[in-house]
């Protein structure tokens, strides 16, 4: 039963209520209706609920549990809850990150002229003119130009950053590995503990490494440490008057900053409060990534995004991909009660996708409070996470297919690979297709028994294993097919997802562009710190702190 199918969201005008009061009543009609009924009811279903971006990629939504009836009264949830104006707001540029009091404008950052947002506020001359730097510095590094220590060509370059400043470069280097420069290593780190860094520093050459300090606030504790750590290792092995400008670049919107930590100016590129951190991948944010694949590929990546913007601020709500998406994960959310949502990359270059889509749709959208302040009633973004389909299904797929829980699934995959081995690539996407098909579809009772008897199988064996091995089934999916892992597609895939979290946020009536939850966690060990030091500060915090720091003391 779905926990919240009477409630509906705080923020909602009376036509969305009532588009959501036609929901509640639909979704109350289909009931539990399997989706092997509701293929078998319509012929065509497999084409009616799918959509392309032309050569790019196929959005399968067949396997959700909906029919062209919920997608119409979606769409009209879509209009009633302002999609349209929204989407036009963000690409005007109005400031719709009210708690911040910002525009959103990732989208500037993957177009290739302006004006845009407007002739008034124009931000493309910035845009542009920080994209060609960015591009003059890959260059010199890609051509072994940009001096290390005593001349020495640059040879590893560290991207230390956190969350939006680590996961989407990392995520999209990791997919378009086949075209990194072959001499160039790209390495990032993010994590507080030296378990990360250490090691890697041990297998660098300190003359020929470059650190690229990424930070939107230049404050952020994880990467602040992990520089000056970096700092310190140039100095102890270079010593201490060392040439830092060589070693070090930054990205930032506070420049003055990276310059107090000893970053030369002209390596300091800026990112600005319009671009969210989990936005920011498309900015000097991306700057790794650029160095890894070259600007022209790098420049085809924000191709693909800027075609799915297009697209989405073009296409009539029915037939755009991520409104179709957002809406399909509200119907899963507010009306069929999914707590959670897994995110099933079927291809070994996209490992770092789920946890790039963890800061996408969780920090946008993992919020309880509306856009004006008020509470929201009904759920809000599920529990998103995933691992690699084909690894997955020998270790977690056991629930998604007989844990009764609902947990709708994204398959992705693309339809070359770059890493052609015989009998792979099909060997691959046939299990992709398996487990979606399986999911949904299910094993009945009957079915079960048929296969057994074919195969001899004793009645009391059957009757003994039979409840083990029925499949419910019904458990909805999306597939998306796509060419292959080529720049453009990556940045129409994130593109896709960026909007989809967007549409959700709207109908949600939320703001999907602040962070505020984030907040309590830093500040509180911000004060822990020092109790390391001086254990007389424990008393100030709780029960359980005080007895984890005593623990701590007692063992080191
Ligand atoms: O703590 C969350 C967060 O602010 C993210 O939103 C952001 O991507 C990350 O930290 C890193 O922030 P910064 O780029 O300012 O170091």
């Amino acid at each position: 039963m779905p926990k919240n199918n009477s409630s509906e969201i705080a923020s909602m005008t009376n036509t969305a209520s009532h588009a959501y009061a036609a929901l509640t009543a639909h979704q109350q009609k289909l009931g539990m209706k399997h989706l092997r009924d509701l293929f078998a009811d319509d012929s065509g279903r497999a084409a009616s609920l799918s959509l392309s971006l032309e050569d790019v990629l196929l959005f399968d939504f067949s396997k959700q549990r909906l029919t062209r009836e919920t997608l119409d009264l979606l769409v009209e949830l879509a209009e009633a809850s302002s999609v349209p104006e929204g989407i036009r707001r963000m690409f005007d540029g109005d400031r719709i990150n009210v708690s911040e009091d910002r525009s959103v404008l990732h989208t500037a950052l993957r177009r290739s002229s302006g004006p845009f947002p407007s002739a008034r506020m124009d931000v493309m001359p910035e845009v542009l003119a920080t994209r060609s730097r960015m591009a003059r510095f890959a260059e010199l590094l890609r051509a072994g130009e940009a001096p290390g220590h005593e001349g020495m060509a640059i040879r590893d370059v560290v991207n230390i950053g956190i969350g939006g400043s680590d996961l989407g470069p990392k995520m999209v280097n990791q997919a378009l590995r086949s075209i990194a420069h072959p001499a160039l290593s790209v390495h990032y780190v993010s994590n507080l503990d030296g378990a990360q860094l250490a090691p890697l520093l041990q297998t660098l050459d300190p003359r020929t490494t470059l650190f690229i300090v990424v930070s939107k606030t230049f404050t952020t504790q994880e990467t602040m440490l992990n520089a000056e750590t970096a700092r310190d290792w140039l100095r102890a092995n270079l010593g201490e008057e060392v040439d830092l400008a060589r070693h070090f670049a930054a990205v930032s919107s506070k420049p003055e900053r990276a310059a107090m930590f000893g970053i030369a100016p002209e390596r300091v590129f800026p990112i600005w409060d319009w671009v969210g951190g989990r936005y920011s991948l498309w900015s000097a944010v991306g700057l790794s990534l650029m160095i890894a694949i070259g600007p022209h590929a790098f420049d085809e990546l924000l191709r693909g995004a800027e075609r799915m913007d297009e697209h989405f601020r073009t296409a009539p709500l029915a037939q755009n991909l991520p409104v179709l998406m957002g809406l399909i994960g509200i119907w899963n959310v507010n009306f069929l009660g999914a707590a959670t949502h897994a995110v099933l990359p079927y291809n070994e270059s996209l490992k770092y996708f789920p946890s790039f889509l963890q800061q996408l749709e969780m920090e946008s959208n993992g919020k309880s409070v509306g856009i004006a302040g008020g509470p929201v009633r009904g759920e809000t973004c599920p529990v998103v996470w995933g691992e690699l389909g084909n690894n997955g299904q020998h270790a977690f797929f056991q629930l998604l297919h007989q844990g009764g829980r609902l947990v709708p699934c994204d398959f992705i995959a693309s339809i070359r690979s770059d890493y052609p081995l015989p009998g792979h690539q099909e060997a691959l996407l046939s299990n992709c297709f398996a487990q979606s098909s399986a999911l949904a579809f299910g094993k009945t009772e009957n079915e079960v028994r048929e296969s057994m008897e074919k195969e001899r199988v004793p009645p009391e064996q059957i009757a003994k294993l039979l409840p083990h091995r029925v499949f419910a089934g019904n458990q909805p999916s999306s597939t998306l097919l796509l060419k292959s892992l080529s720049p453009a597609t990556m940045g129409s895939l994130i593109a896709l997802y960026e909007h989809k979290v967007f549409v959700e946020g709207l109908i949600w009536g939320i703001n999907s562009f602040d962070q505020w939850g984030v907040e309590l966690g830093k500040a509180v060990a911000g004060r822990i710190l020092p109790a390391f030091a001086d254990p007389s500060l424990a008393s100030a915090f709780d029960p359980s702190t005080r007895a984890l720091l005593a623990y701590c003391r007692k063992q080191s």
